[in-house]
C-alpha cells in the first residue's frame, strides 16, 4: 500500500459548489514516469487497472525537481485532476475524436457511444474512451498523462488539462520524455502493445451491410478476382444471422456457411463474420438458454436480468466483468469458428442499446465482477465493456485455432484495448468533411496507443459520389486498416461500382498498397514491438517545428513516407529532402486522384510484387527504392516471418538491413541479415535510386550487393 499523502488541504467556497483542493503523493515507476495519488485515494474501485498492462513497480520517490504534478480536488460530487498547460504546448491523443488533430481547447466526454454519423453531441463522445493526453512542449520535448480511471469522465483541454470523473478519486500517471515518439513508446510499455496481426489483415477488405445471400458473397469475391482488384477479406454483416441471433446462420440466406468459407478460401480470401454482444431474449435459443442457465446477464438496479433493444429486438447482455461469463462467451466461438471463419467483427459493444438512456444501459445497472474485479455499477464498467468482450472473444478464438493469430475488429474500445483488437472509426458519412477528418481520427488513435485503425473507406452513410470514392480510396490505401464498408440502402460502393475510370483509380490504389506490403508489415512489426503507430503525424518528422503541429491533411507512413492526398491545400510539410516516388506505375504529379508519396532523403523502402492477395505474397523479388541524403547515404529494413502463427516469438523471423552509399557516380546498396533465426531465402533485387531529376534503376540481381550508376549531371 502507498503511504498516505501529506498534502495540504484547501477549502474554497464558490457560489456553485465546494471545491476541496488537496495535495497528492507520488512514486517513481520508470525513467521519468511518476504515478500520483490523491490524498483520499481508494484502490478498490480502480483495481485492477484496465489501461495498464500490468501494475507498475515502484522504483523510487518522485524526483525533487519534478514540478509537473496533478492537482486533485472534487467539485459537486465530481473528482478532478488538473495539470497546467504551458504556453506553446500542443495537445494530442484523447483517443477517437471528431475535429482537429490538435486537441487544445477541446472537451471530450469519455462514455462509449454508438454515435451514428457522429451526430450526437456534435461527435464529442464517440465509440471509445482513452483517458490519455499527449503534450508536445514548445521545444519539442513531450509528456503524456494517463488518468487511470474507467469511470465515466470528461477531458477538458481549455485553460488547463482537466480530467473530470463521475467516479471516486483516481490516480494519474505522468510521463516526461525528450520527444513525442519516446512518450508513445512509454505509453505502450505501460498499456501494452498490439499483438502481431496476420499478414492478410493488412490487405484490402471488402464489406457491406450486408452481403447476403451466399451467392452474392461469392459474386463479390469473383468480381474482385475477375477485375484484378487486389483484396484479402470479405466481411459478413448481421444479415447472415437468423433474425440477428448471434452465433446462428440464416438457413435460407446462408444454408451452408462452411461452403461459403471454403469457396472464399479457394479464391484466396479470408472471411470475417460479425458477432454483437446483445443476445436475443428468446426461449429455446441456445445462446440465451445457456447464458440464462449460467446466470451470465448484466443486471438492472434491482439485480434482475436487464433487457434492452438492439437489432434482434429484446436482448440480454453478457456481464463480461464475470470470469465465468467470459469463459462461457469464449466457448461459444468453438462451433462458429469451425465453419472456417478467419476473423471476427465485434460491433455494437459500447454496448449500444436502442431504447436505453443515451443509447446504452442505465448507469446504475449492476455488474457482478468476480476474480479481482469488484461488483459495481455500469458507470464504472461501461467504458471497458467492449474491451472485456474482445478480450474474451480473443481467448475463445485462440482456443479454437491455437496456431493462428486472431484478428478481431472492435467498434468500442478503451485505452489499452489495442492488446486485443483492431478498430475502425464507426458510422461516418460519405462526405468530403468525414473523408478529410479520417486522417486526424486515425492519427489520434495511433497517438493514444491504437496503431491498427481506419475509417469506413468511401463513407458508411449516404451515397458516395464517384469523385469522393476516388479521392478516398487513393488515400485510404495508406491507412493501417483499409476496408470499404457501406450502410444498408446506400448505392453499391465496391471499387467497380462507379464506372471504369474509378475502377482503374481503385486498381492503382490497391496495387500501390499491395506493392507496399513489405514496408507495411515491417511497420506493423515495429508497432507490435514498440507501440509506434503505423500512421504518424507529420510533426513526428520534426517535433520542434511548430508549423507542423497542426498539419492534418497529410501524414507519415512510418518515418520514411509522406502521404499527400490530392485534395490537400497548402499543407505544412517537413523540411529536408522528400522525393516523390512511383509505386505501381502511377505518375502522381499528373494523376487526378493518386496521393503524392514522398520518400525521405536517407531512406530505403522495399516494394514487393504485384499480387491479388497475400496468399501470393513473397519477398523473393524486391524492389528497393533509395532516396539518398545530403551525404549520399540511405538505409532501411525489412521484417519477414511466416505471416501467421506464433513461430516468430521463437525467433523464426528475419530482419534485413539495407544500406546505400554513393561513391562518385555509383550508388552501392548492400543487403545484410541483421536479426532473427529465419534463413534468408534466395532473393533478387532491383534498386531504384530516386534523385531530384528522376530515377535510375538497376537490373534484377540475385546478389546481396547491387550497384547503380547515376548519369552525370
Ligand atoms: C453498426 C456498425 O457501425 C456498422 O458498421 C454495421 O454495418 C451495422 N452496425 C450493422 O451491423
Amino acid at each position: 500500500m502507498r503511504k498516505k499523502a501529506s498534502g495540504i488541504c484547501l477549502l474554497l467556497i464558490f457560489c456553485f459548489g465546494i471545491i476541496y483542493a488537496s495535495g497528492q503523493s507520488g512514486k517513481l515507476i520508470g525513467k521519468n514516469v511518476c504515478v500520483f495519488y490523491p490524498v483520499n485515494y481508494n484502490a478498490g474501485p480502480h483495481t485492477p487497472s484496465f489501461a495498464l498492462f500490468q501494475e507498475p513497480k515502484v522504483i523510487g520517490n518522485v524526483p525533487e525537481n519534478w514540478t509537473f504534478k496533478p492537482n486533485f480536488y472534487s467539485n459537486n460530487g465530481k473528482t478532478i485532476a488538473t495539470l497546467p498547460i504551458a504556453k506553446g504546448t500542443s495537445l494530442y491523443g484523447t483517443g477517437e475524436n471528431t475535429g482537429s488533430l490538435i486537441r487544445n481547447g477541446k472537451k471530450v466526454t469519455l462514455w462509449n457511444t454508438d454515435n451514428y454519423k457522429y451526430s450526437i453531441d456534435s461527435g464529442t463522445r464517440l465509440y471509445q474512451s482513452h483517458p490519455w493526453v499527449l503534450g508536445v512542449n514548445r521545444d519539442g520535448t513531450a509528456f503524456g498523462i494517463i488518468a487511470d480511471n474507467s469511470w465515466k469522465q470528461q477531458i477538458e483541454l481549455t485553460d488547463s488539462i482537466r480530467f473530470i470523473s463521475y467516479g471516486p478519486a483516481f490516480r494519474v500517471i505522468v510521463i516526461q520524455r525528450s520527444s513525442p515518439q519516446e512518450v508513445i513508446r512509454e505509453l505502450a510499455n505501460l498499456t501494452g502493445k498490439m499483438e502481431m496481426p496476420p499478414l492478410w489483415a493488412l490487405g484490402y477488405q471488402q464489406s457491406r451491410f450486408s452481403y447476403v445471400p451466399d451467392t452474392r458473397i461469392k459474386g463479390i469475391a469473383d468480381t474482385l478476382r475477375m477485375k484484378k482488384l487486389p483484396c484479402d477479406v470479405i466481411w459478413m454483416d448481421i444479415n447472415y444471422m437468423e433474425r440477428f441471433k448471434i452465433f446462428t446462420f440464416d438457413k435460407v440466406q446462408i444454408p451452408d456457411p462452411k461452403a461459403v468459407n471454403d469457396y472464399l478460401h479457394q479464391k484466396g480470401f479470408k472471411s470475417i463474420w460479425m458477432i454483437d454482444p446483445g443476445v436475443k431474449a428468446e426461449k429455446d435459443y441456445f445462446v440465451y438458454e445457456s447464458g440464462s442457465e449460467g446466470n451470465h446477464w448484466v443486471q438492472n438496479a434491482d439485480h434482475k436480468e436487464f433487457n434492452g433493444k438492439v437489432w434482434p429486438g429484446k436482448c440480454a447482455f453478457p456481464d463480461f466483468t464475470r470470469p465465468e461469463t467470459r469463459s462461457w462467451w469464449s466457448g461459444l466461438y468453438k462451433d462458429f469458428m469451425a465453419t472456417g471463419i478467419d476473423g471476427v467483427w465485434n460491433d455494437m459493444n459500447e454496448p449500444s442499446v436502442f431504447d436505453g438512456p443515451a443509447g446504452s444501459m442505465p448507469e446504475n445497472n449492476w455488474h457482478r465482477g468476480g476474480g479481482d474485479l469488484q461488483a459495481d455499477v455500469h458507470l464504472r464498467y461501461h467504458n471497458v465493456y467492449g474491451m472485456l468482450m474482445v478480450k474474451a472473444s480473443r481467448e475463445g478464438i485462440l482456443k479454437v485455432n491455437p496456431e493462428k493469430r486472431p484478428f478481431i475488429l472492435s467498434r468500442s474500445g478503451y485505452l489499452g484495448s489495442n492488446r486485443f483488437a483492431a478498430t475502425w472509426t464507426g458510422d461516418n458519412c460519405a462526405t468530403v468533411e468525414h473523408m478529410k477528418m479520417s486522417i486526424p481520427m486515425s492519427l489520434n488513435l495511433g497517438l493514444s496507443g491504437q496503431p491498427f485503425s481506419g475509417p469506413d473507406m468511401g463513407g458508411y452513410s449516404f451515397n458516395t459520389s464517384p469523385e469522393l470514392f476516388g479521392q478516398w480510396i487513393a488515400m485510404g490505401a495508406f491507412f493501417p486498416f483499409m476496408r470499404g464498408h457501406a450502410e444498408k440502402g446506400t448505392v453499391n460502393k465496391e471499387p467497380w461500382a462507379f464506372g471504369t475510370e474509378l475502377e482503374d483509380v481503385s486498381r492503382t490504389a490497391l496495387n500501390r498498397r499491395y506493392r507496399l506490403l513489405p514496408y507495411f508489415y515491417t511497420l506493423f512489426q515495429e508497432a507490435a514491438k514498440t507501440g509506434m503507430p503505423v500512421m504518424r503525424p507529420v510533426f513526428f518528422a520534426d517535433p520542434k517545428d511548430s508549423t507542423l503541429r497542426n498539419e492534418e491533411q497529410t501524414f507519415l507512413l512510418g518515418d520514411d513516407l509522406l502521404i499527400i492526398p490530392k485534395w490537400a491545400v497548402n499543407p505544412s510539410l517537413p523540411k529536408g529532402t522528400w522525393r516523390t516516388i512511383s509505386i505501381a506505375g502511377e505518375n502522381s504529379s499528373t494523376d487526378k486522384y493518386q496521393s503524392d508519396v514522398k520518400l525521405k532523403g536517407g531512406a530505403i523502402i522495399p516494394l514487393g510484387k504485384y499480387i491479388q492477395n497475400t496468399t501470393q505474397y513473397s519477398t523473393d523479388s524486391l524492389t528497393l527504392i533509395v532516396s539518398l541524403d545530403e551525404n549520399g547515404k540511405a538505409s532501411g529494413s525489412l521484417y519477414e516471418d511466416s505471416g501467421d502463427g506464433f513461430q516468430y516469438k521463437n525467433g523464426e523471423y528475419l530482419i534485413s538491413s539495407f544500406s546505400a552509399k554513393q561513391v562518385g557516380s555509383v550508388v552501392k546498396v548492400e543487403i545484410t541479415a541483421s536479426e532473427g533465426k529465419l534463413k534468408p531465402a534466395k532473393k533478387r533485387y532491383k534498386v531504384v535510386v530516386v534523385t531530384n531529376s528522376g530515377s535510375v534503376s538497376s537490373n534484377w540481381i540475385s546478389k546481396n550487393s547491387v550497384s547503380v550508376k547515376l548519369p552525370s549531371e
